[in-house]
């Protein structure tokens, strides 16, 4: 007679570097397991795997995940000196774009994972357990990694759903395309049923995300009226039927793609929030050919002014590099008069860092680092005093607030209003996942502080 084995249980630790589309990922990850019999472990010391789920996109990111290699090695170490074990995976852009220099620099990895390729984890566990050394995964395969991911568990009342992966821009500093494989739309059906699912589960906003977000595009439902192949502004505005779903937003959009019936839904679709992400990198004409982006400064005035025209209230959002080769003090005031023009309600910015492998790192007349910093120092000023000349606009105005989590304080939730700034207010547990009215009394460096008004007293 067989002895039944009682089911061990196991934990793992997800560490999340990068983009939403990693976190996006992770959760994915978090979800595969679970029926493997992984629960979440709170730290790295009690898990039985760990996964790095790393971003590339700037030296800095790359270097963070070889110091946490370092302390995982000396975890690692300790846990089997005393009789246990501990897996790590790498997953993610790093994993991508090194493979195998990850286990050759440090062979404390046990498996090494792409982006597109954390579907077959379940497979590389199954090798590592059988002591199968470098397991190295990096196939693009997208379609076969969201038709094999499990069902989906709403962690809260917002979500991430990645409709788009990959990118085919080449922007010349950008490691993206070459992690990230080549550009994907997921079907329409495939996002639907996923937006119900996390809809069904009291999910309220949803985020779509893609690297293009807006270069999305695929082939309409069946027997849908109008075009036969949809775009963005389409998929928002069905999306939108879904009961229960009251805000969408999507993330990250590229000028290339902002199309006519994507800016009239920004305009006409009352579920689409009025934040927009629309990452420019430059005000230099010079700069934004050297950096492949296919578009001049005066498109992306003239398209904000067309976006602006349809959504008057809608708040700007953007990312910008400083330093790029090649780029003078003439090229940087450009930039800075472009954002004195735009007025931006939040942004990231950044200094140029060298990527290898991308046409930005051979080119000549690299900016000394000293500059870098001094031009990235003035250009955050102006950001931050845009910032919070926009958040200090909104004093005094009553806003829908979605309450989305528990805050530091007791009795206290934070929230979101139409155009993602948080909020601090002092509500009841009870009122989490509920879009509440609130007044907006102040603003602190990060946040605004707002209180319900009588009509959010009455919903708690
Ligand atoms: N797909 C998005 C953003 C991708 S990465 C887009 O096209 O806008 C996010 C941001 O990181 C970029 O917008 C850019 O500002 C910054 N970035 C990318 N590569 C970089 C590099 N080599 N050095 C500095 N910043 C970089
Ligand atoms: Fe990178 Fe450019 Fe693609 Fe954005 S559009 S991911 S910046 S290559
Ligand atoms: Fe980083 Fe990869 Fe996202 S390089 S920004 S994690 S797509």
């Amino acid at each position: 007679m067989t002895e039944e084995r009682p089911k061990k249980e196991k934990s793992v630790f997800i560490r999340t570097y990068g983009c939403q589309m990693n976190v996006y990922d992770s959760e994915r990850m978090a979800g595969l397991l679970k029926p493997l019999g992984y629960s979440s472990a709170e730290t790295p010391d009690e898990a039985d795997l760990v996964i790095l789920n790393t971003c590339h996109i700037r030296e800095k990111a790359a270097e963070k995940v070889y110091s946490e290699l370092g302390r995982l090695k000396k975890l690692k170490a300790a846990k089997q000196k005393r009789g246990g074990d501990m897996s790590i995976a790498v997953a993610g852009c790093v994993a991508q774009a090194e493979g195998a220099e990850i286990t050759a620099r440090a062979p404390q990895v046990d498996m090494v994972v792409g982006p597109q390729a954390y579907h077959r984890l379940p497979e590389l566990l199954a090798r590592a357990a059988r002591g199968r050394g470098d397991i190295l995964e990096t196939d693009f395969a997208v379609e076969e990694k969201f038709d094999r991911l499990a069902a989906r568990v709403a962690e809260g009342p917002t979500a991430f759903l990645t409709i788009q992966e990959g990118c085919d821009k080449f922007c010349t500093f950008c490691v993206v395309p070459y992690t990230r494989g080549a550009e994907v739309s997921r079907p329409v059906e495939a996002i639907t049923a996923e937006a119900r699912m996390l809809a069904a589960q009291g999910v309220r906003e949803i985020t779509l995300l893609g690297q293009n977000v807006n270069a999305w595009c695929a082939a309409a439902p069946a027997g849908s009226a109008g075009d036969a192949q949809w775009r963005l502004g389409e998929l928002c505005r069905h999306i939108a039927l879904i009961d229960g779903i009251d805000r969408i937003r999507f993330t990250t959009s590229h000028p290339r793609d902002m199309d006519g019936g994507l800016i009239r839904a920004l305009g006409e679709e009352e579920k689409l929030m009025p934040y927009l992400h629309l990452p420019v990198q430059s005000g230099a004409d010079k700069i934004l050919k050297a950096m492949n982006r296919g578009h001049t400064a005066d498109h992306y005035r003239r398209l904000i002014d067309r976006i602006r025209a349809m959504r008057p209230d809608i708040a700007i959002s953007g990312d910008f590099i400083v330093g790029f080769p090649g780029e003078t003090s003439e090229d940087f005031e450009e930039t800075i008069a472009l954002v004195a023009e735009i007025g931006y309600a939040s942004a990231y910015s950044f200094k140029y860092s060298r990527r290898p492998g991308t046409p930005g790192a051979a080119m000549p007349k690299q900016v000394a680092d000293a500059e870098k910093d001094a031009r990235l120092g003035r250009l955050q000023a102006l950001l931050d005093s845009q910032r919070q000349a926009f958040n200090e606009g909104q004093i005094g105005k009553i806003m829908p607030v979605l309450l989305e989590k528990p805050g530091r304080h007791k009795d206290q939730l934070v929230g979101r209003t139409p155009y993602l700034q948080s909020v601090h207010v002092s509500a009841p547990k009870s009122m989490l996942g509920l879009i509440a009215s609130v007044s907006i009394k102040g603003v602190t460096p990060n946040a605004l502080a707002g209180a319900l008004t009588k009509e959010g007293e009455a919903a708690a």
